[in-house]
């Protein structure tokens, strides 16, 4: 297919003005406004014709949606740094490039983690709670306590981008540092954290902290289950800022209700957005959601970074951040 003249960029949700702006300059731009996500019909007729679509997390990019934007597609680009909603065998046979937002969230993300271990530790949710129950409540030496992350070990499953600044931040906070992945992270970022690598079924058992960083793969479905929630110490906790069926989320909600582990935070779900109604009731259990990139900047470099990789594609250039 030739290179288009005036390409065409179908957007799926409302983006940061700048992002648009971008393609303007472009091209044309096609894009639904609507704050919740696209219904899927709308979404196949949204595409059809484009050169390269802006995609968000929920929207899942297959063969249909491939074959319902037609043969001039270069390329999808997803705003957001995980891309399990993008089939990636279907892209790759039908010639399209997929481009994700790696780095540009990582500050945010780790920060929202931080604040997810601190409300789980610290109980502030639950003490928000109280407090606006119109309960009484009184200082008192054994009241509301939690726990202590200094000289406790963080074990963080995916020592990327988003992992490693997460164990920068905790060690600030006084945390050790171990890590399962799949491969040995770079010796300069392991040697500035102090951060030991080790198989997950000893991190589960050795850390007070377990902080999920990984991708969501076919490999890393349900990677935290009953058998290693048993496996966690029972003051331990639990976080996941990566994808919701990472974790078994009914095993989870069970866990935390029998005391096999302390407590857990998250911001993401098994069931986006449905969240498993074991987990509602509980008090020892922070529920974000999911907003882990979702700062005014991040969310503007996020957009503006997806519209350079869609503007390289559709000029026949090679985009800033392709997904290898
Ligand atoms: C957010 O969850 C992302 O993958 O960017």
């Amino acid at each position: 297919m030739p290179l288009a003249e005036q390409p065409l960029f179908a957007v799926t949700n409302r983006v940061p003005a700048s992002a648009v702006e971008m393609l303007r300059e472009v091209g044309e731009v096609r894009i639904d406004e609507r704050e919740e996500s696209i219904p899927r019909p709308d979404l196949l007729e949204l595409v059809a014709g484009a050169d390269a679509v802006l995609t968000l997390l929920h929207d899942r990019v297959d063969d249909e949606l491939l074959e319902a934007a037609g043969p001039q597609l270069r390329c999808v680009a997803n705003v957001a740094v995980g891309y399990d909603n993008v089939d990636l065998a279907a892209a790759a046979r039908h010639g399209v490039v997929v481009t994700n937002t790696p780095g540009v969230l990582d500050d945010a993300t780790a920060d929202l983690t931080l604040a997810l271990l601190l409300a789980a530790t610290r109980r502030v949710a639950e003490g928000d709670r109280l407090i606006r129950s119109g309960r009484e409540w009184t200082w008192g030496m054994g009241f509301m306590l939690g726990s202590s992350l200094r000289g406790k070990l963080l074990g963080i499953v995916g020592l990327g981008g988003i992992g490693a600044r997460v164990a920068a931040r905790a060690r600030a906070f006084g945390m050790e540092i171990a890590y399962h992945s799949r491969h040995p992270a770079p010796a300069e970022v392991t040697e500035a954290l102090e951060a030991e690598r080790m198989p997950l079924e000893r991190l589960l058992v050795e850390a007070d902290v377990v902080s999920l960083h990984c991708p969501l793969t076919p490999e890393t479905h349900h990677l935290v289950g009953a058998a290693e929630l048993a496996a966690m110490k029972p003051s331990a906790v639990l976080i996941n800022a990566a994808r919701g069926p990472v974790v078994d989320e009914r095993a989870l909600a069970e866990a935390l209700a029998a005391g096999t582990i302390a407590a857990a935070g998250l911001d993401v779900y098994e069931h986006e957005p449905r969240v498993e109604p074991g987990l509602l009731a509980l008090d020892n259990v922070v529920l974000a959601p999911h907003l882990g990139s979702a700062t005014v900047e991040t969310r503007t470099a996020m957009a503006e970074l997806a519209a350079r990789n869609a503007i390289a594609a559709v000029r026949g250039e090679e985009p800033p951040t392709p997904v290898r």
